[in-house]
């Protein structure tokens, strides 16, 4: 399943598949604070990426939560890995939606900074970290459609979402932005 929209010269993309088999320029890893691997996300961007990318990620001393680091993509498609530590989440705490937008923002912000035009999201803090999959497919949208609205470095923004139920929120997420924002467009 595959669900897009433009704004400005970005392409917002929702695909249900595995962040480990995207062909963007970079892929998203849902780390934690050592970044030396871990389970879900992090366990199969490490297990397909191979041993190189821990031998890597070791020489970076770590990531605080909310901030991102870049290595190669190893024996991955992707050229590039971007470890982002999203926040655990806490009912009502506006502190772990503050955390969860500058994970998406820092991002972003080091794709532009490497000349990355593709990059992939999977859905940050909804697995261990217990982020509620609406709550966090709202963050997740609205802080890359609103970066990506402000420049044109980025062509594609694609968000993977590994099973339906996932897919679904994401989707009816992005429909209700689209009605509400003119310049993002349905394809
Ligand atoms: N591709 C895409 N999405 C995936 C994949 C995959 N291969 N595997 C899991 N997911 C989905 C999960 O279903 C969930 O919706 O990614 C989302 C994030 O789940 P986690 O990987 O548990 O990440 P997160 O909630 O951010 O927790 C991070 O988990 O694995 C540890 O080391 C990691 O401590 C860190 C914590």
């Amino acid at each position: 399943m595959v669900m897009r929209a433009s704004i400005n010269s970005t392409t917002i993309e929702l695909v249900q598949g595995d962040i480990t088999r995207q062909d963007t320029e970079a892929i998203v890893n849902a780390a934690n604070t050592s970044l030396l691997g871990g389970g879900g996300v992090d366990g199969a961007i490490h297990h397909a990426a191979g041993p190189g990318l821990l031998a890597e990620t070791r020489t970076l001393g770590g990531c605080n939560t909310g901030d991102a680091r870049l290595t190669g993509g190893h024996n991955l498609q992707a050229r590039y890995i971007i470890h982002a530590v999203g926040p655990v989440y806490r009912p009502d705490d506006v502190e772990a939606a503050r955390l969860l937008a500058s994970a998406y923002r820092r991002r972003l912000e080091l794709a532009v900074e490497h000349g990355i035009k593709s990059i992939a999201f999977p859905a940050i803090s909804t697995g261990v970290y217990g982020y509620p999959l609406d709550e966090a497919a709202e963050i997740a949208l609205e802080t890359v459609i609103s970066l990506v609205a402000q420049s044109r470095d980025i062509g594609l923004a694609r968000f993977v979402l590994f099973d339906a139920r996932a897919f679904d929120v994401y989707s009816r997420t992005l429909s209700a932005m689209a009605d509400k924002k003119e310049d993002l467009r349905l394809l």
